[in-house]
């Protein structure tokens, strides 16, 4: 398997007669070539022993928050960041509860509460447990928070109930997650992604624009996400000064006129488009064609602008399955985030969304770390949202391709 597939993988054991299973899964993810690290519960090490997943993973595995020798190695929060992707399997109706409702007393839920990993879980509980309405409005609350619930399978249960409850066999988990989490990234290779980035600039003169203070960052950091997945990439960059990310096809473009012109162009032989740039929204109706001079007796100017085309929501009003890609907006905003970000999801028809607050110092325009809120609707129009903390762009951007990809494989089934 190769390194950009590679996944680093937090294996959450909670305390079900399933966990004897979860040494069959964390066998599989190691023999695929997956980074693996386990932590168990206290009822989890009742019927498995943390040795065992340490034999099977060559890693310390850990169990417990308050313990000073771990935390020295790896802190609880550095392990959060670490992982790319936690699968909890056995997840019990217990543990379903405490993370529904954002519970962080002990490891394994401060761990969830922390990480901006990719989340999975495999339920185990006895049928009637399963049955319950506590259980299943624990259940809806955690796929609106994100999660993703593989089974439970039906059949008969260790206490000699028959129903739905048992956990999937090891196998089961293991092609989903390989489906749902790698091949949509392994497809990424077949995938060609168009990004826009920077800013515009909109002349009013020869020598004088309107811009504004995008650095193109968060672009090129997309870009180089997207290649670093073996993807085809094509960058349309307003004036920035940053390299060109090896082996992206950039074209440079100045005004939001000609910004739209190659959107529109390379949108339709694109699989996903992500629209980073910030456009801006007016340009002067009628430039100056020489350099406009101060008029004496004259205390003001008046301009007169004219809105841009948007060249996103142009893209995204193409009906489905005919040149119109996946389409992935960016909203920056200074206030009343989510409520901006799910009215430009709908607005502009986009598939998914990236919110971030412009307003936090050290975060956003021009530096190198950014915090985001993604928002996305499936086929049926079901909404479902990821918290990203601070953390680096580039971070960031691996983060929001590996969601989009699998949303947008996830759309085409
Ligand atoms: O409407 P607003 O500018 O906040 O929307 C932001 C999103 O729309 C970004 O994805 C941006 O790249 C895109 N956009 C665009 N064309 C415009 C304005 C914004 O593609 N004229």
């Amino acid at each position: 398997m190769s390194s950009a597939s590679s996944r680093r993988i937090l294996l959450g054991i909670s305390g079900g007669i399933a966990a004897y299973k979860s040494a069959q899964l964390a066998r599989l993810l190691k023999q695929n070539g997956h980074q693996v690290r386990v932590v168990m519960t206290q009822g989890a090490q009742a019927f498995i022993t943390p040795l065992t997943l340490q034999a099977l993973t060559g890693e310390a595995v850990r169990t417990s928050l308050l313990d000073p020798e771990a935390e020295a190695g790896m802190g609880h929060i550095e392990l959060a960041r670490w992982a790319d992707t936690i699968l909890i399997a056995p997840a019990t109706a217990d543990l379903m509860a405490r993370l529904a409702h954002g519970h962080a007393d002990d490891l394994l839920t401060t761990l969830c509460l922390a990480s901006p990993a990719q989340k999975i879980m495999a339920p185990a509980m006895n049928q009637a447990m399963w049955a319950q309405p506590a259980t299943a409005r624990n259940a809806q609350q955690l796929r609106q928070d994100g999660w993703q619930l593989l089974g439970p399978d039906s059949g008969e249960q260790a206490c000699g109930d028959i129903g739905p409850g048992r956990m999937l066999e090891p196998e089961a988990i293991f092609s989903v997650l390989h489906q749902r989490v790698v091949l949509a990234e392994t497809s990424a290779h077949k995938q060609h992604i168009v990004i826009t980035a920077g800013p515009t600039r909109e002349p009013l003169d020869p020598v004088r624009y309107l811009s504004n203070h995008s650095s193109g960052k968060m672009g090129y950091a997309l870009a180089t996400a997207a290649l670093e997945l073996g993807a085809k990439v094509t960058l349309i960059s307003g004036p920035v000064s940053l390299p060109t990310p090896t082996g992206a096809h950039r074209v440079e473009v100045e005004t939001a006129v000609e910004m739209a012109n190659a959107a529109e162009q390379f949108a339709s032989e694109a699989d996903v488009f992500i629209g980073c740039a910030a456009v801006a929204d007016y340009r002067a109706e009628a430039p100056a064609e020489h350099k406009l001079k101060k008029r004496a007796g004259e205390d003001g100017l008046t301009l007169r602008l004219i809105k841009n085309p948007d060249i996103i929501a142009a893209i995204a009003q193409r009906p489905r399955g005919q040149n119109r890609p996946y389409m992935v907006g960016f909203a920056a905003e200074t206030r009343d985030l989510e409520d901006y970000a799910r009215d430009k999801l709908t607005r502009k028809n986009l598939d998914m969304v990236v919110a971030n607050d412009v307003s936090l110092t050290g975060l956003g325009f021009g530096v190198d770390n950014n915090a985001a809120l993604l928002l996305w609707r499936d086929s049926t129009g079901k909404e479902s949202r990821q918290e990203l903390p601070p953390q680096p762009k580039i971070e960031l951007a691996r983060t929001i391709l590996h969601q989009a990809l699998i949303q947008q494989t996830i759309s085409k089934n």
